[in-house]
């Protein structure tokens, strides 16, 4: 059990995340007890662009922010005089949309004399499987090793304590989660692309069609999508566009099978030089069915724990925010005033 469950002294935040699309707010405790999470997107005003605009979502979260917070205050059971902080996603993301999320948090701050904390946003994917596990027997500690995916990163850590975080391989071009979306906008699916890929793949073949595998021979943790993404290209080129639309479900799955035998190979890999018996999958890709499906099997078959959050923790959330911010607060790790936003890729903050 990590030192956090362990504390008697609990900490609760509230916590807002605005680094991309999705207007999240949640209350959550350093017993990771969610105690109410709300959000709001507006797919349809990024889809007629074919993909997220940052000016249309930093409009969105203005709109959506403040009824939110009072919502999700009410939802907690909570008022003000029950939340010790305000945690708030600072880095990395779009910077209009963080600059949203962190204008009121400091408001907040200011107006209730209320602790502020920074928060990395990888920092909430890597911890979002502790999130309401407690006090379940079967739960995750320290030491881990976690493959997190989502639309922007796709990178291996090894989680040796909160706070702890080392690099041990990243793509070295696009995200898995990008090349879902942009192999969706290719075949016509449309955005979000990841969630409907996912949907059609379920009824093909993933035999269908070849995709690469690229530097899969390698002993490296190191990833490339972008070939993945050119032969994607190079295909649906040639092919007539009745023809991809009858073999929607079979593109899919071919696609989807390769993305998710590099990701699973380079999790093997990572598993057998660390010696790991616990991993996590985390980020918004780990929504997955078929990475979550061939992680879960082959975690049984090697006798490993495998945590991969539930779906509503897997995509940005802003629960996974306010359990880093509630651990920082409960370590006297809070920002001042001048906390800004980051475009920094988080690896500027982590130990290499
Ligand atoms: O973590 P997230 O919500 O935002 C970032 O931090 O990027 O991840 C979003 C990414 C998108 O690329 C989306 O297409 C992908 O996660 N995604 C999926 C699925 N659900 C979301 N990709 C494949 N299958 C899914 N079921
Ligand atoms: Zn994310």
């Amino acid at each position: 059990m990590n030192e956090f469950f362990k504390q008697d002294q609990v900490k609760t935040v509230l916590a807002i995340e605005t680094s991309c699309d999705d207007t999240s707010v949640a209350v959550v405790d350093s017993h990771a007890s969610v105690f109410s999470l709300c959000s709001a997107t507006r797919d349809l005003d990024h889809e007629v662009h074919g993909g997220i605009v940052p000016e249309i979502a930093s409009r969105n979260h203005t709109q959506y922010l403040l009824p939110l917070i009072e919502e999700t205050l009410k939802k907690s059971g909570r008022d003000w005089s029950a939340i010790d902080g305000i945690a708030v996603t600072n880095r990395p993301g779009l910077i209009g949309a963080l600059v949203v999320g962190i204008s009121t948090a400091k408001s907040l701050s200011l107006a209730l004399n209320k602790p502020l904390i920074g928060v990395n946003h990888l920092e909430g994917h890597l911890l979002a499987p502790f999130l309401e596990t407690f006090p379940e027997s079967k739960q995750l500690r320290f030491p881990y090793l976690a493959l997190a995916v989502s639309g922007g990163h796709t990178t291996l850590y090894q989680v040796s304590d909160f706070g702890k975080y080392q690099i041990l391989g990243t793509t070295r071009d696009d995200a898995a989660g990008e090349a879902f979306d942009k192999f969706a906008k290719l075949i016509g699916l449309g955005f979000p692309g990841g969630v409907r890929v996912d949907q059609n793949a379920k009824s093909g073949n993933p035999a269908a069609y070849s995709f690469p595998r690229s530097m899969l021979g390698e002993d490296s943790l190191e990833m490339s999508f972008s070939g993945l993404k050119s032969a994607a290209h190079r295909l649906i080129s040639g092919m007539k566009p009745e023809e991809v639309e009858q073999n929607l479900n079979h593109l899919c799955a071919s696609f989807q099978q390769a993305v998710v035998d590099v990701l699973m190979a380079k999790l093997k890999v990572a598993q057998k030089k660390l010696n790991s018996k616990q991993i996590v999958v985390t980020g918004g890709v780990s929504a997955n069915s078929g990475l979550r499906g061939q992680a879960t099997n082959w975690a049984q078959e090697m006798k490993i724990d495998l945590f991969i959050p539930p779906l509503k923790y897997c995509t940005d959330n802003a629960a996974m925010i306010g359990l880093a911010g509630a651990w920082h607060l409960m370590r006297g790790q809070v920002a001042s005033m001048d906390l800004g936003p980051s475009p920094q890729s988080f690896e500027a903050d982590f130990i290499q």
